[in-house]
């Protein structure tokens, strides 16, 4: 058998929509009601969903073979897996956005609002410039228009909350899309079944 974590949301949805296409499919997954666990006895998979911040922490423990998890997730939170395979989907940046006429406050630490703190304070860091790391929850472009902060580092799709907040990107930090990843004792003892999953994905 192989348990699969999937992020519950739109992104989780297009997955299994893959998966499904790849012959992994499972009854009830997108109507599963209150069920939190779906197995399917044909094909010999379980699905389950959970919050997109902890699909990272069922495959680093075991409790899933395999999960999907965007890079911002894996870069923000580090689980130890191992990433088979880009999906090439949930594609978007992750950027430090601000006023269009943002001016760096060289004199103080530089204010940051994000979800992302780890890789805000990375990506700094490595510039050397200090920071002070407001930590929100979402909603997180409000930070700069009430000058909160003085920039936000988040994830930019369409740009269209930015552009209807009167706010720009400033840098970009990096390329963001949905990742296939396993736990690494699972990739070691179904090597072949889950080589072949993240095959069918478009993994090498
Ligand atoms: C995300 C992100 C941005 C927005 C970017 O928020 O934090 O706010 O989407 O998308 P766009 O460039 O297409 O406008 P999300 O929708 O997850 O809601 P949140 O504010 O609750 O984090």
């Amino acid at each position: 058998m192989i348990s699969i974590a999937l992020p519950k949301g739109r992104l989780g949805e297009k997955v299994y929509a893959m998966l499904e296409a790849a012959g992994y499919g499972c009854k009830d997954v997108l109507n599963p009601g209150r069920r939190l666990v779906l197995y399917d006895p044909e094909t010999d998979v379980r699905y389950f969903w959970v919050k997109p911040t902890d699909v990272g922490i069922y495959v680093e423990r075991g409790a899933a073979d395999v999960g999907v998890a965007g890079k911002d997730i894996l870069d923000e939170y580090s689980p130890d897996v191992f990433e088979l395979a880009d999906l090439r989907t949930g594609v978007c940046r992750m950027c430090v956005c601000g006023k269009a006429d943002f001016v760096d406050p060289v004199d103080r630490p530089l204010r940051i609002a994000t979800k992302f703190p780890h890789i805000a304070r990375r990506f700094f860091d490595s510039r050397g410039r200090d920071v002070d790391i407001v930590k929100l929850h979402g909603s997180i472009e409000l930070a700069p228009v009430l000058g909160l902060t003085d920039v936000i580092v988040d994830i930019v799709e369409t740009g269209g909350t930015l552009r209807e907040n009167d706010l720009t990107v400033l840098e970009t930090i990096g390329d963001v899309s949905a990742r296939f990843i396993a736990n690494k004792v699972s990739y070691r003892f179904k090597n072949a079944e889950l080589s072949e999953m993240a095959r069918s994905l478009g993994g090498s």
